[in-house]
């Protein structure tokens, strides 16, 4: 019996011999039920017997248990001096982390973010904006036009309008997304992005236009910003301007448009002019994040091209 415990070579064959010594109808269990008829010396026996095939059945299972460990770990043993798996790791473009960081300050400014179509209407990316069929503004613009009339979006000024129709005045709101025009070089590309912001209350003046604007580039790049404006001309606000700011070597850079929201625009979207005025300003975003992130070329932006992302630290 003890020699026949120990030839067992696999778990199962143990329970096996296990259940015919001690099961219900094993050797043991058989010879167990007869201790009442045996004197007191064959049971002193029989009960040393059963302890140490106990014993044995215990060892020779942990012996076993020991042996299938010892065996799995040497086949699933981990290596530690091979090369991981090189793991792609996704990060955010960086024209979304500059687009996170202006809605996020201009949130904390009030203002609302909002979207709008893509392909507009000729009444919210020209009409609504106080630029007619003829007026030669249209032309500022090098647009892609459909045969049905519409346009790619130009501008975000169209959201401004769409915001204005639905919610009236006051308004305090920022239009993001791409938009479209003929060009393309370094600094241009047919596709681009604008941030548009437009506050419109009782009394809201140049100079709260002026502070906004300072406010928002210095908390973006995190220094103080000093800002320029010089006259201009946009069909939708009057009087018009567009702002630089002083750069690294006190070199002014032009950054965008803006301008009092023009009566006739407030007109359009059905808020009377003597009651309220605004401000609207507009840039590119694509410009911010290039200076941002110290990136001297535009078109990797649209590329799409992971070594260029990774190597500018991205
Ligand atoms: N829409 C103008 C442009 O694209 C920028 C602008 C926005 C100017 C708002 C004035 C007010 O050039």
């Amino acid at each position: 019996m003890k020699d026949d415990i120990q030839k067992v070579d696999s778990l199962e064959k143990l329970q096996e011999l296990y259940t015919a010594t001690f099961g219900k109808n094993g050797t043991m269990t058989a010879k167990l039920k007869t201790m009442a008829t045996l004197s007191n010396e064959e049971r002193a026996v029989l009960n040393n017997e059963n302890t140490e095939l106990r014993q044995l059945f215990k060892q020779k299972q942990t012996e076993l248990e020991n042996a299938a460990l010892n065996a799995k770990l040497a086949t699933e043993a981990v290596d530690v001096t091979l090369d991981v798996e090189p793991e792609n790791k996704g990060t955010l473009h960086p024209l979304t982390w500059a687009l996170k960081e202006i809605a996020a300050i201009l949130e904390s400014f009030g203002y609302t973010l909002w979207t709008g179509p893509e392909v507009e209407d000729d009444w919210h990316n020209f009409t609504a904006l106080n630029t007619p069929e003829y007026h030669p503004a249209r032309d500022m613009q090098d647009s892609f036009f459909f045969e049905n009339g519409n346009v790619m979006r130009t501008q975000t000024s169209s959201i401004q309008i769409r915001a204005m129709e639905k919610l009236g005045a006051p308004i305090k709101m920022f239009g993001i997304g791409s938009t479209y025009r003929k060009e393309m070089d370094a600094t241009h590309s047919p596709m681009f992005h604008q941030i548009e912001g437009l506050y419109v209350d009782k009394n809201v003046t140049m100079s709260d236009l002026i502070g906004t604007l300072r406010a928002l580039l210095s908390k973006f790049f995190e220094k103080e910003i000093e800002i320029r404006i010089r006259p201009s001309y946009f069909p939708f606000t009057e009087p018009s301007v567009e702002f630089d700011m002083k750069w690294e070597g006190g070199k002014w850079l032009e950054m965008g448009g803006a301008g009092m929201v023009h009566p006739n625009v407030l007109r359009n979207c059905k808020i009377d002019p003597e009651k309220y005025q605004g401000f609207a300003f507009g840039f590119g975003w694509d410009r911010l994040a290039m200076l941002k992130y110290g990136l001297t070329d535009l078109r990797p932006f649209y590329d799409g091209d992971v070594r260029w992302l990774k190597n500018n630290g991205f």
